[in-house]
């Protein structure tokens, strides 16, 4: 592996002294155990006060996440970019956007994660550039029919002046998937589609000159010693030809399925192609697809062997508190992923839905995101929330494969559900109108220090979403050392899963009340009363996601050393 702190020419780099372990026969590839921290870059540390999250930021606070006991960091992107949709808007895909920082600020980054044990995967955003990319302002400025356009998906309207979208596909942010430009001489000319915001131009993955500025652009970040990459939208760069109608009206609420614009065979190519270019540098460098398309086994598709490492499992996050849709979800995943000799994943929140402390607080999803306002029935219970997100959480990190951790739920923080309008900057808000809140209520910067100015995100109390007044108490250096903290919950978590070999195990389902939901995972019995009256749970006692004397109440989770009387 790299070491990052002097960029590589070569493509394949020596292993140095600070790079996270090598792979040998006794330590599995990391590629199918890691627990790996999502950082949401403008969330996480602001080092000059500007009350955007940056790059030395990360560094300053990389031990925390040492401590907490991750394997991975996987960061949101901080490249040169509008930051119309927080940066997944890329201008320039081989440099740093300035608020962040600079590329030596990203090359000590990576020099510090590996010497702390840390591998670092950045996103990569390759269906779509901003469109302040030169690409873009080129093709602008080019006539209909020239190479300029041919990037990207141009094409004349409908109806007699052409003032209809070419097709009926809707963006996921709301509204028409296509804005109409004016043309060099002053007159409506043709329209781009845009699967995102108008602002996120979707590229031509037809074209060679598009699949050859990736190789080069992942080579770019290779031969800096990043350890991979999470792709942003893997399931959306090749549509159907001739880019026709949809037979169905697709609403954002319903799972994406294979469509004409979603899930196309032409997008494995690519991917067998970026597996080549990982394939040929050392240091097992990864691919996670965020493949956001039902049904598993299809999702499957994305990780066979020859395409990526791993894909974000959306079925198991977006699966509710029951036992029986529980174990149906992963049953479904250990066989979908397994058929393929992928490993599963799991996780339960990220930076595009409402956190699960949230979610499960109030019974049902709020995928487009929460806040209060008319419609909204009442303000979610935020302690009976926590207190089974952490059982979730303790359930999730019992399952084999790898896990997904997103900033600040090692807190046990919230969603921040009453921000005010003005404050909100997801582009949903805007293109809805205010009717989905979008998903800044996920994004809030990080309380690190009760008592600093915002809570120690920044120097001087900046914040670019304001910080709910009681995180105070959920600050990390509040609940470090704390008995029953939820970060310290997580710690534990962490440690017993790799001391007891859990990522590299197998489950079989225990018997216990209905209800409740239990797996044995080698030596460690992994149990859950979700709502099944108190019961007794035998054994030496690992970890719990709360008080626990020997019977399990409700919401709560618990790990114990495996007991033969409990196997089923
Ligand atoms: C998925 C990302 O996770 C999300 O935040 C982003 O808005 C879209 N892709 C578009 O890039």
């Amino acid at each position: 592996m790299t070491d990052a702190a002097a960029p590589a020419t070569s493509q394949t780099t020596p292993a140095t002294a600070s790079s996270p372990a090598a792979r040998t026969p006794e330590a599995p590839d990391w590629r199918r155990t890691a627990v790996i921290y999502q950082v949401y870059p403008r969330s996480f540390a602001d080092s000059t006060g500007s009350g955007v999250g940056d790059i030395p930021g990360i560094t300053a606070r990389l031990d925390a996440l040492a401590d907490l006991g991750v394997d991975a960091v996987w960061l949101s992107p901080f490249y040169r970019s509008p930051q119309k949709d927080a940066g997944y808007d890329v201008s320039d895909f081989r440099d740093i956007d300035p608020s962040f920082g600079t590329l030596a600020d990203f090359d000590a980054m990576l020099d510090k994660a590996h010497g702390l044990g840390l591998r670092i995967i950045v996103d990569m955003v390759p269906n779509h550039t901003s469109d302040q990319h030169p690409w873009f302002q080129a093709a602008l400025a080019a006539a209909p029919g020239s190479p300029e356009r041919a990037r990207y998906l141009f094409r004349d309207g409908r109806g007699e002046h052409g003032e209809l979208p070419p097709n009926n596909w809707p963006s996921v942010f709301g509204g028409p998937a296509w804005t109409r430009v004016t043309e060099a001489d002053g007159s409506p000319g043709q329209w781009y589609l845009h699967l995102f915001d108008s602002s996120q131009p979707d590229l031509d993955w037809t074209q060679e000159e598009v699949r050859a500025e990736f190789d080069d652009v992942l080579r770019f970040w290779l031969d800096r010693g990043v350890d991979g990459f999470r792709v942003d939208v893997a399931h959306g760069l090749a549509k159907a030809p001739g880019l026709p109608d949809l037979d169905h009206d697709p609403t954002a609420d319903a799972p994406t399925v294979q469509s004409a614009c979603w899930g196309q065979d032409g997008v494995h190519e690519v991917w067998r192609r970026w597996r080549r270019i990982t394939d040929e540098y050392d240091g097992d460098r990864a691919l996670v697809a965020e493949a956001w398309i039902y049904p598993l086994d299809f999702m499957a598709r994305w990780v066979r062997p020859d395409e990526m490492h791993q894909a974000f499992n959306f079925p198991y996050m977006e699966t509710g508190w029951s036992p029986a849709q529980m174990r149906s979800v992963i049953d479904e995943s250990l066989a979908a992923f397994g058929a393929v000799g992928a490993p599963s994943t799991w996780v339960l929140s990220n930076h595009d839905i409402v956190r699960h402390t949230t979610r499960l607080a109030q019974g049902v999803d709020y995928p487009q995101g929460h806040g209060v306002g008319p419609e909204t029935p009442g303000l979610p219970d935020v302690e009976s929330g926590i207190r089974r997100g952490r059982a979730a959480t303790l359930f999730m990190l019992g399952l084999p494969g790898s896990a997904y951790l997103y900033q600040g739920e090692e807190l046990g923080l919230p969603e921040a559900v009453d921000l005010p309008p003005e404050a909100r900057q997801d582009p949903t808000f805007a293109r809805t109108g205010g009717a989905r809140y979008g998903r800044d209520g996920c994004r809030v910067p990080l309380p690190w220090e009760a008592d600093s100015p915002a809570f120690g995100f920044s120097p001087t109390g900046e914040s670019w979403l304001p910080q709910p007044a009681d995180w105070r108490t959920r600050a990390r250096d509040a609940q470090r050392g704390r008995p029953g903290s939820t970060l310290e919950m997580y710690r534990t978590a962490l440690r017993e899963r790799r001391a007891n070999g859990l990522a590299t195990g197998s489950i079989a389902w225990l018997e216990v009340p209905e209800g409740a939901l239990a797996y044995v995972n080698g030596d460690v019995a992994v149990v859950t009363n979700m709502f099944a009256a108190p019961f007794a749970v035998p054994g030496e006692v690992l970890a719990s996601s709360a008080p626990f004397g020997g019977t399990l109440a409700p919401d709560t989770t618990v790990w114990v050393r495996r007991d033969d009387a409990m196997a089923g």
